[in-house]
């Protein structure tokens, strides 16, 4: 077995609950935020960036590192962890997700997806046992099934031929991967906005006995409150003993929300995103530093954060990076969205184990200008 859950502790006072993921490349405290190295990178870091920020876990992308630079190329390097020289778990989405953003650049049949790259146009396909192959290539801890991410809104006839479909390419994958003992296959839920198409989708997907499942097609446009709702009655049936991934989501009140009600990870590229933009989160909200409130203001982003940017640059100089395009503001931004989101999720972690972490939610949305 290529993975292990340990639940630890579950809150008396919601559904959240303390775990750890054991991989072949070490253990993960869940639950966990996963920064995103799309094209095995996260972007502007090294490595060792990461581990002082104390990332546990990365994704990376089956799609973009299949384009570019190729699966067999990562594969002649040793697998991804060597490639890109990061020794701790990796999670791979499957690229079920990117393939289908590309609209009409694509068509699917039951046999797999055909689609042209976003880079020159050249004709591709790929199918489940495809996708297998392509993550068993980069060696990644955990691999995505490949699966239709069902876009928002769909009709409860397309969403259930989608799930239907995403849970048959779920059994080939299952069949197409050999090395369980490295590589743990994760399964995905779909079913739209659809109670019983997800309950559905997730009872299909429990027969097939993988060892975590995750819940797709969320935050693709829905509202917040129906995607609280769906993960209202999905949590409670997802396997008690197995992670529970809750697919590209990581604003701060997300996450919140999702770990409230049992989600043991969480993956977005918005904290790095938004730091290429000069968008930092604070613990009083989020600052866009080039507004000229900031031209003269000598202080740090966030007077409460420990990151190395809070520590040792002002908000003054931050703006002045961005407004000249300076390669460090990237870098700096990065620094402290990472570390913000990571450290938020510690102290989550510590709020849960405490019994009080709905008062650390409430203090939390004030203070960052969140309603509930
Ligand atoms: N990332 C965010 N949502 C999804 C989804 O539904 N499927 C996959 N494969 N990746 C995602
Ligand atoms: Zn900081």
């Amino acid at each position: 077995m290529a993975l292990e859950y340990k639940l630890l502790y579950e809150s008396k006072e919601c559904n959240a609950r303390l775990g750890e993921i054991h991989t072949p490349h070490g253990v993960i405290e869940t639950p966990i935020f996963m920064p995103v190295g799309t094209k095995a990178t996260v972007k502007t870091m090294t490595p060792d960036e990461l581990k002082d920020l104390e990332a546990q876990i990365i994704l990376s992308n089956t799609y973009h590192l299949y384009l570019r630079p190729g699966h067999s190329l990562v594969k002649e390097a040793g697998g991804l962890h060597k490639f890109m020289n990061w020794d701790r778990p990796i999670l791979t989405d499957s690229g079920g997700f990117q393939v289908f953003s590309l609209g009409k650049m694509r068509k699917i049949t039951e046999e797999g997806v055909v689609f042209k790259s976003h880079i020159d146009g050249s004709e591709h396909f790929i199918s489940p046992e495809k996708a297998v192959e392509i993550q068993n290539c980069l060696g990644s801890d955990i691999m995505m099934a490949f699966d239709e991410c069902t876009p928002y809104p769909a009709t409860y006839e397309y969403a259930k031929q989608s799930m239907e479909r995403t849970t048959r390419w779920a059994k080939r994958c299952k069949e197409a991967h050999k090395n369980t003992d490295k590589q743990a296959l994760f399964g995905i839920v779909q079913g739209s906005m659809y109670k019983d198409l997800r309950l559905e989708s997730l009872r299909q997907l429990v027969e097939l006995d993988l060892p975590g499942y995750a819940l797709g097609g969320l935050s693709v446009g829905e509202p917040a409150e129906i995607m609280k709702e769906v993960l209202d009655y999905m949590v409670h049936e997802m396997p008690r003993n197995k992670p529970r991934y809750l697919m590209g989501v990581g604003s701060p009140d997300y996450i919140f929300e999702a770990v409230e009600r049992g989600i043991d990870m969480a993956d977005c590229v918005m904290p790095t995103r938004m730091a290429r933009n000069g968008a930092f989160m604070t613990s009083k909200g989020r600052i866009t530093i080039k507004n000229a409130v900031h031209r003269n203001d000598f202080s740090p982003i966030d007077d409460e954060c420990e990151c190395y940017c809070c520590k040792n640059y002002s908000r003054a100089y931050l703006r002045h990076l961005f407004k000249e395009n300076e390669i460090l503001g990237a870098r700096l931004a990065t620094i402290h969205n990472l570390f913000f989101l990571i450290n938020l999720m510690k102290n989550i972690r510590i709020s849960i184990r405490e019994e009080r972490f709905l008062e650390f939610k409430n203090d939390f949305y004030q203070k960052y200008g969140y309603k509930k």
